[in-house]
C-alpha cells in the first residue's frame, strides 16, 4: 500500500474516532440537560395543583381516595398523563377518561418505593412505541405534620420535542463529522503525497543505482530536516560506493593488464617451442630462461595482488613489541646483494620500540629500500634513520618530479611506465602502515634524492 494512503487511513481513523467520541458525549449531555429541563418544567407546573388539593384534604379532613380522581383529572393535560397513588403505592385514580387522552406509563415499583422512603423526586425515561416519555414521581405531603406522606403522583409526558431536537442535532453532528472526515482525508492525502515525494525520488534513485547507474544522486535538497540529512548521507554513501567501484574496476583492469604481458610472452615462446621453430639448443635454453623469468614475474605480481587484497579485506595484524631498529637492520641485510656497491647505512635513535606486526613492517620497509636502491646510482648511499616513532628511508638518487610525487602511492603507478616494477610496492607499503594506524609520506628533490617516512603511532617510550 502506498505511503500516502497509509497516512490518510491513520488520519481518517483518528479523526473519525474523535468525531464519534465528541458527538456521543455532546449528544448525551444535551439529552440529559433537556430531560432535566423538562422534569423541572413539569414539576413547577403541577406542584401548585397538588398543593391546592393537599389544602383541601387537610381542611375537609378527608382521605386521599376521596379527592384522588379530581386531582388526577386536574393534573391531566393533552400531553400529560397522571396517576394518583396512595401511601401504600396502590393506584387510587387515573386522569385518563377520554380515548384520546394519553395512556399513563406503567407504575415502577422501585421509583414509588424511593418516594415512599423519603425522596422528593424520582424520574426515569420510558421507551414507548415511536419514542420516549418522561415519567416523574412526586410525593403528596399532607399540610398537617401529623399525617406526613399521603400519596404519590405519577406524571408522564412524551419527549417528542426533545427527541426531535436530538434528531436534528444528530443530523448536524453527522454532517459535521462527514465534512471533517472529508477535509482531513484530502489534507492527509496531500500531506502524505508531499512527504512521499522524497521517498519516491529516493526509491527511483536506488532502482537506477541497482541497475548500475552509480553516477545518480538523490536530487533532494541537503537541508537540515530529516529528509535533508537523509539525502546528504545517501549521496555521500553513493559517492563512496561509486569511488570504490571505480577503483575496483581500475584495479581489475590494471591487474589484468599486468598479467597479460608475461602471459603473452610465455604463450609466444611455448608456441615457438611446440612448433619446433627454435631448433638451436642454445636458443631453446634462452627461451626457457625467458619463460622462467616471466613465470617469476607472474608469481611476484600475484603475490603482491594477494597482499593488497588481504590489506583491503583488513586482515588481522600479529602485533608484538619490537625494536624498529632491529627490523631495519634485518631489511638492510636482505638487500645487501641487490645494493651492490651502494652504501647502506642505519642510524638508530631513541624511541624505537613499537607495538607492530614485525613481518608486515619488514615488508613495507623492504619496498622502500628496494625503490631507493633501484633509483640510486651504483655508487649512491641509502640511509635508514630510526627514532622518534618514525623510520625514514633516504637516498641520494634521481629523485621524483613534483608533479609525479602525489601519484607514487597509487596502485599500478610506476615511472617510467616501461620499468621493471608493477607500481604496487608503495601502495602495499602505505596499506600496511595505514592498517597500523600510521602514515607514509614522501619528500623529494629531483636530482638530489628522495626520503620516505613511515610513522606508526603505537611507538612507546
Ligand atoms: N626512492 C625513489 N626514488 C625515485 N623514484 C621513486 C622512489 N620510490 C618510488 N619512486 C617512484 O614511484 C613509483 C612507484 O613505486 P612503487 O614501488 O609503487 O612501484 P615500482 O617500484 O615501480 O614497482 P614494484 O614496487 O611494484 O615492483 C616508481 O615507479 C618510481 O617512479
Ligand atoms: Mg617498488
Amino acid at each position: 500500500m502506498r505511503f500516502r494512503w497509509k497516512i490518510a487511513i491513520v488520519v481518517l481513523a483518528t479523526v473519525g474516532l474523535l468525531d464519534l467520541v465528541l458527538s456521543v458525549a455532546y449528544e448525551r449531555n444535551l439529552d440529559q440537560f433537556l430531560l432535566d429541563h423538562s422534569a423541572q418544567t413539569l414539576r413547577e407546573h403541577f406542584s401548585p395543583t397538588a398543593d391546592v388539593y393537599m389544602n383541601r384534604l387537610a381542611r375537609m379532613r378527608l382521605p386521599l381516595p376521596a379527592l384522588g380522581r379530581d386531582l388526577a383529572l386536574d393534573l391531566t393535560r393533552h400531553d400529560v398523563a397522571a396517576l394518583v397513588l396512595d401511601a401504600d403505592g396502590r393506584v387510587v385514580a387515573s386522569g385518563k377518561i377520554l380515548p384520546e387522552d394519553l395512556d399513563p406509563a406503567p407504575v415502577r415499583d422501585d421509583a414509588v418505593r424511593r418516594i415512599l422512603s423519603g425522596d422528593s423526586l424520582a424520574t426515569y425515561v420510558h421507551r414507548v412505541e415511536g419514542g420516549r416519555e418522561l415519567v416523574m414521581y412526586i410525593p403528596l405531603r399532607s399540610l398537617s405534620p401529623a399525617s406526613g406522606l399521603v400519596g404519590v403522583i405519577q406524571l408522564s409526558t412524551p419527549l417528542t420535542d426533545v427527541d426531535r431536537s436530538l434528531g436534528r442535532l444528530r443530523l448536524i453532528l453527522i454532517g459535521a463529522a462527514m465534512a471533517t472526515l472529508l477535509a482531513s482525508g484530502v489534507l492527509a492525502l496531500l500531506f502524505g503525497g508531499y512527504l512521499a515525494v522524497p521517498l519516491e525520488k529516493l526509491e527511483a534513485t536506488c532502482c537506477a543505482i541497482a541497475r548500475g547507474e552509480l553516477h545518480r544522486r538523490s536530487e533532494l535538497p541537503h537541508g537540515r530536516d530529516e529528509v535533508g540529512r537523509l539525502a546528504t548521507s545517501f549521496d555521500e554513501m553513493v559517492h563512496k560506493l561509486e569511488a570504490a567501484f571505480t577503483a575496483q574496476q581500475r584495479f581489475v583492469t590494471d591487474a589484468a593488464h599486468q598479467l597479460k604481458t608475461p602471459l603473452t610472452v610465455l604463450s609466444g615462446h611455448l608456441e615457438l617451442l611446440e612448433r619446433m621453430v627454435i631448433a638451436d639448443p642454445a636458443k631453446v635454453l634462452t627461451s626457457y630462461a625467458t619463460m622462467r623469468e616471466q613465470v617469476s614475474r607472474l608469481d611476484h605480481v600475484l603475490r603482491r595482488l594477494i597482499t593488497l587484497s588481504a590489506l583491503d579485506a583488513g586482515a588481522p595484524l600479529q602485533r608484538e613489541e619490537v625494536n624498529l631498529g632491529d627490523i631495519a637492520a634485518r631489511v638492510l641485510d636482505d638487500f645487501r646483494v641487490l645494493a651492490g656497491a651502494r652504501q647502506l647505512q642505519l642510524v638508530r635513535g631513541d624511541n624505537a620500540t613499537a607495538d607492530v606486526d614485525p613481518n608486515q613492517i619488514r615488508e613495507a620497509l623492504g619496498n622502500l629500500v628496494d625503490n631507493a636502491i633501484r633509483h640510486t646510482a651504483p655508487t649512491g648511499t641509502i640511509t635508514i634513520e630510526v627514532g622518534g616513532g618514525r623510520i625514514t628511508v633516504r637516498d641520494d638518487g634521481v629523485g621524483i618530479a613534483p608533479e609525479r610525487l602525489p601519484r607514487i602511492f597509487d596502485r599500478f603507478y610506476r615511472y617510467p611506465p616501461t620499468g621493471d616494477g608493477f607500481g604496487l610496492g608503495l601502495a602495499i607499503a602505505r596499506g600496511i602502515v595505514e592498517s597500523h594506524g600510521g602514515r607514509l609520506s614522501a619528500e623529494s628533490i629531483p636530482g638530489h634524492g628522495t626520503s620516505l617516512t613511515l610513522t606508526v603511532p603505537a611507538v612507546r617510550l
